[in-house]
């Protein structure tokens, strides 16, 4: 910027200079013969200046004004960013505490309890140390799931970034969902192309089965079934898991993805959710530049769609 600055402070003196000659040469260089006044040089001069101006006028403004208002936008811009930013991160931390204090309040209190008096009746007791077992328990999940999300957003990479075999780390994963969704008496039911791999962490990629075939077990009835399937678009392919459960209302699909984010809080809570499950499933997706999308209806059922590039 200080370069065009002299470069149009010099061009403006020898524009200037320029004028000058012209007009000594028009109207006062005694070697040629005029009256003082010569109306049709007064025009010349006048138009040659005025031409000039302009052009430099248009050259400045191009050169300096509009880079000037451009990086005045963008810092503006910029600036409304990092507020947005800085008030995500608020409502983060609020919502991070919020969620630790309500296990650790009640913790405490059963604690409390117990040291006055409420040990000294063993059925009681054990009641209590099961809920403290609960609470301890959702608090860790809680802190395992912030730091998996921390660990994605630092894009602190799993070493074993690879080409895999998709079908085969669904196969594993399901493997090991199987106990939760038979003690629900939920079916896990597979139609997985032969051979379709794709490149990044296999792990990252095992996480964001587990949570959406887990939400599929977890928002289905007793007896119900989940599909898991993969198709082949193209050099694309897309991994779905259905559910014919509860289904999720319009209004809140737009919202599920975010950090802490619940459809129905208390009956979320009540089946031990952290509600940070969908927010991983978005940044692993993101992670594979993969395209995420739900779908949903209240009573029939959710699928969701995550689609990779071979
Ligand atoms: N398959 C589904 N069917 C119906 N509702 C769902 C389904 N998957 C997610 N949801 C809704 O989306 C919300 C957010 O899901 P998410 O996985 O992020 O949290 P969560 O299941 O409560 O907790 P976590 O997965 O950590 O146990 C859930 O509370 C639930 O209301
Ligand atoms: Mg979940």
């Amino acid at each position: 910027m200080k370069n065009k600055f002299i470069i149009a402070a010099v061009e403006t003196v020898v524009f200037h200079l320029l004028c000058l000659y012209l007009g000594y040469k028009l109207f006062l260089d005694p070697g040629e013969a005029r009256t003082f006044f010569d109306e049709s040089r007064i025009w010349i001069f006048a138009i040659v200046y005025g031409a000039g101006t302009m052009l430099l006028g248009l050259h400045i403004y191009v050169n300096m004004v509009k880079p000037i208002i451009k990086a005045q936008s963008e810092l503006e811009k910029a600036a409304e960013e990092s507020k947005k930013a800085e008030s995500i991160r608020k409502e983060f931390v609020a919502n991070v505490s919020h969620e630790l204090k309500t296990p650790l309040t009640s913790i405490s209190g059963f604690i409390e309890t117990l040291q006055q008096g409420a040990a000294e009746d063993p059925e009681i007791r054990t009641r209590f140390i099961d809920i403290i077992a609960i609470e301890t328990s959702r608090l860790k999940r809680l802190i395992q799931d912030l730091l998996v999300l921390s660990d994605i957003e630092n894009r602190k990479e799993s070493a074993d970034v690879r080409a895999f075999d998709i079908k085969e780390a669904i196969v594993k994963t399901v493997q090991t969902l199987e106990p939760i969704a038979a003690s629900k008496d939920v079916k896990l039911l597979t139609d997985l192309e032969t051979q379709a791999t794709i490149f990044g962490s296999p792990d990252r990629f095992r996480q964001m089965m587990v949570n959406l075939i887990e939400n599929a077990v977890k928002y289905s009835d007793t007896g119900g079934s989940v599909w898991i399937r993969t198709k082949k678009e193209g050099n694309r392919i897309q991994v779905s898991v259905r559910d014919e459960g509860i289904g999720i209302a319009e209004e809140h699909l737009d919202r599920l993805f975010e950090r802490f984010y619940r459809v129905d809080k208390s009956r979320a809570a009540k089946a031990g959710g952290t509600g940070l499950g969908l927010s991983i499933v978005k940044h692993i997706a993101a992670l594979f530049n993969a395209e995420l999308k739900v779908e949903s209806k209240v009573g029939e059922g959710t699928i969701f769609y995550v689609t990779f590039e071979r």
